[in-house]
């Protein structure tokens, strides 16, 4: 600093340099908080790649950009397995509800139908573009109301090795929020695939949230619901929605994503 604060120009100097080395020091400071995050991209992407593979997760199809956020949100945690569907045929159903018999739900616009375009599968395919809407008692031409498509869902069977289901994550759908499910069921079977159209087949494992009612957002999963106490293992699972977020001549979700252990983990 100048000391002798007579010499205006001296003083005015000083500052000058001050300034322009802060400017200095604090591009130094961003280039290397740059380089510091870029070396972090570096060895964080590939890493949480290979993270993903290694647990079987469905979305690696992100853009290496933005991978790093997107994977830790499907990344289940705790070990969890994620159910990721190959081959499984999925039941569409309707007018039931947990312990009851099912209906099958076939393609169409009508009552107890489901919207061709809109299949039970698109429930499960990870891919939050795609949805599954039923009418349930409504057809798609009808009043709207809280009703319509409550006591609908679906049941699978799983190819690969059953497993406890721990966690599960619905998301909503593309259109109106009325449409989203608000408490769902959901049952364990390991019974014959011929017997799961029977309600007895069934036994009761989660009857709650679907962790929907807070978000605001299309294509979007909602919270993590946990199966508290539940140390069952099946190989098939069936979801029923009870109540929706309001009037709509449907129910309509693009994700149910399962997470599980296996029973001797
Ligand atoms: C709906 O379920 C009830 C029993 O809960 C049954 O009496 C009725 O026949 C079912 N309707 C259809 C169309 O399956
Ligand atoms: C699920 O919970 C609701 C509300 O607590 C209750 O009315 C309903 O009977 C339950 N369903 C079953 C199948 O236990
Ligand atoms: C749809 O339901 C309404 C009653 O809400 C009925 O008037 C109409 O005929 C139904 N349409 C079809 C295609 O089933
Ligand atoms: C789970 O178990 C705990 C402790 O045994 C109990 O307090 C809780 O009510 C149970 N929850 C359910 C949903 O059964």
């Amino acid at each position: 600093m100048a000391t002798d604060i007579d010499k205006q120009t001296d003083v005015l100097a000083s500052t000058t340099e001050i300034v322009v080395n802060n400017r200095k020091r604090r591009l130094w400071m961003i280039i290397s908080i740059f380089l510091g995050l870029f070396c972090v991209a570096i060895i964080a992407v590939p890493t949480a790649i290979t993270l993903v593979r290694k647990i079987d997760t469905i979305t690696v199809s992100t853009s290496s950009t933005t991978s790093v956020m997107v994977i830790t949100s499907v990344t289940p945690s705790n070990g969890l397995h994620l159910f990721k569907k190959k081959n499984e045929m999925v039941y569409a159903i309707w007018n039931t509800t947990a312990g009851d018999n099912s209906a099958r739900s076939t393609p169409g616009g009508g009552i107890g139908e489901y919207w061709r375009t809109e299949p039970p599968e698109a429930a499960v395919d990870g891919n939050l573009r795609t949805e599954y809407t039923n009418h349930g008692v409504c057809n798609s031409s009808s009043y709207v109301s809280e009703e319509c498509g409550l006591r609908t869902g679906f049941y699978l069977t799983f190819q690969s090795k059953p497993f406890i289901l721990v966690n599960f994550q619905m998301a909503t759908n593309k259109g109106p929020l009325e449409r989203n499910p608000s408490t769902i069921t959901i049952e364990g079977s390991n019974n014959k695939k011929v017997d799961l159209v029977l309600g007895k087949s069934w036994t009761l494992i989660y009857n709650g949230s679907s962790g929907l009612e807070f978000i605001l957002e299309t294509r979007k999963f909602g919270k993590t619901q946990t199966l508290l106490n539940n140390t069952l293992s099946f190989a098939s699972y069936r979801f029923l929605i009870t109540s929706k977020r309001g009037a709509a001549n449907c129910v309509s979700y693009s994700e149910v994503k399962m997470m599980g252990r296996y029973p001797d983990e």
